[in-house]
């Protein structure tokens, strides 16, 4: 009897190993499909229901609330967390037209403190990050929040960073993720 659970014991050895084996290469897999998680952005603010659930839109260069209820109001941010190329900082990547398909970079301009998406060569001259993302939403290192500012009628989207003088004028938000499944969608 001893002998027989013996054998049996050896002869399991291999069959669990490469079935754990198994299982933790499909979780592997499973995990590496999933990567990276994409996500939109949306605004939430306390204080002000007209500056609250509104999606973070891209138009030339320049972010803004989707406060209207017009398709045009830009192209919805829709992107990830990614190393800036040739960079250890994280930085945001996100889609910037669908059709034809575009990545850009969100970065912050170090003059008008204005939230702005542009190629690497642009971002580049702004703060391109680190980019991080907590309890409180979207942010960026040595960061004092995101401040939505009224420009004919649209609200446009700065950002106040620690080292940087003056306070912006504006409706102070939170941008938090929501999960989208893709960055470009596939053409139906
Ligand atoms: C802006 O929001 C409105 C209302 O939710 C929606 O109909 C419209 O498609 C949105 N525009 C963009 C560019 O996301």
């Amino acid at each position: 009897m001893a002998s027989m659970i013996g054998l049996l014991a050896v002869m399991a050895i291999p069959v669990t190993t490469s079935v754990a084996q198994g299982i933790k290469g499909d979780r592997e897999e499973k995990a590496k499909a999933k990567l990276p998680p994409y996500f939109t952005l949306f605004s939430e603010c306390k204080t002000s229901p007209l500056h609250s659930h509104k999606q973070l839109v891209l138009r030339d260069n320049n972010c803004y609330l989707n406060t209207t209820s017009s398709p045009t109001a830009g192209h919805p941010f829709g992107g990830y967390i990614r190393l800036f190329i040739n960079s250890e900082t994280p930085a945001l990547v996100t889609s910037t037209s669908f059709d034809p398909p575009a990545l850009g970079w969100l970065y912050v301009d170090k003059e008008t403190r204005r939230v702005k998406y542009g190629n690497r060569a642009e971002a580049g001259e702004g703060l391109f990050g680190p980019w991080t993302y907590d309890a409180f939403g979207l942010n960026m290192e040595d960061w004092y929040g995101f401040v939505a500012v009224e420009e004919d009628g649209e609200w446009a989207m700065y950002a106040e960073v620690k080292g940087q003088e003056g306070k912006i004028e504006g409706v102070n938000v939170r941008l938090v993720q929501e999960p989208i499944e893709e960055l470009i969608p596939t053409k139906k």
